[in-house]
């Protein structure tokens, strides 16, 4: 049996890339992503990993023209409509990360719809960072711990880092262990910047509509032959430890 990783985060990126080559316009492609991330939130619930995190929208895809920005928040709603069910007989909790004061009330309202009818389930946590950033996550974390301070509820002298840790929006959940990104893109584009210190990553050339459950056996069997030393030296054969 191989090592499986607990936490599995996930940029899903290359739609609109796929798109082009097929000459077609960039919202085909987010229409054949969403389909990628259903059978990918269905293998990993098999699989039994217990979190999911997948990159849907950054805090700074909102520089894209309001024609795509106003075309994805009609598929995150649409699909959440068609899926929360499914999800929901899954026994899969969906939980939303990001800031969404930006959102439509219609969108907001599904989201805390959705997260009301899986918050009891025991099954896989599905989280989905929207209009996230790990920039924002930090700040947010730190405005609450300076409004702790100020409150006196905290002595600034006595901060440690599990004060920001704690305070983050992941922070009941374990750190990611496997980091994936599709598309080829060698950069983390602001995701989850604090938690994923010692995630293993994972790139491939592969676009997100592309990305298939044979792609992400191929990611877990990278995962499954990493040394994780978190800082400790290599463990090593008794014999070859020598003392002083
Ligand atoms: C990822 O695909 C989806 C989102 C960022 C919403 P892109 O839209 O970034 O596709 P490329 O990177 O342009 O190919
Ligand atoms: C990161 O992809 C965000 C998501 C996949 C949601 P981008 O396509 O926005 O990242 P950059 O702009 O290439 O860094
Ligand atoms: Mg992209």
């Amino acid at each position: 049996m191989t090592t499986l990783p607990q936490h599995i985060a996930i940029i899903m990126d290359g739609n609109g890339r796929w798109a082009k080559q097929r000459f077609m316009p960039r919202i085909a492609g987010h229409r054949a992503g969403i389909e990628t991330t259903r059978r990918v939130i269905q293998y990993c619930a098999r699989k039994n990993i217990k979190v999911l995190s997948l990159f849907a929208f950054s805090s700074e895809n909102w520089r894209r023209p309001p024609q795509e920005v106003g075309y994805l928040m009609e598929l995150f709603l649409t699909g959440l409509q068609r899926e929360m069910h499914a999800l929901h007989d899954g026994n899969i909790q969906l939980r939303f990360i990001g800031d969404r004061s930006r959102f439509s009330d219609k969108l907001r309202k599904k989201i805390e719809e959705v997260e009301t009818l899986t918050g009891q389930n025991t099954g896989m946590t599905l989280i989905i960072a929207a209009d996230y950033g790990g920039q924002w996550d930090i700040f947010q974390a730190v405005a609450h711990l300076a409004q702790a301070i100020e409150a006196g509820e905290v002595r600034g002298a006595d901060i440690t880092p599990a004060d920001i840790a704690s305070r983050l929006s992941f922070a009941d959940l374990p750190d990611p262990d496997l980091f994936i990104r599709t598309s080829g893109e060698l950069r983390i584009s602001n995701f989850m910047l604090w938690q994923i210190a010692y995630s293993e990553l994972y790139f491939t050339d592969i676009l997100w509509p592309d990305f298939t459950e044979a792609e992400l056996d191929k990611a877990l069997l990278h995962y499954a032959g990493r040394d994780r030393r978190f800082g400790k030296s290599q463990q090593e054969p008794q014999q070859y430890i020598t003392e002083g």
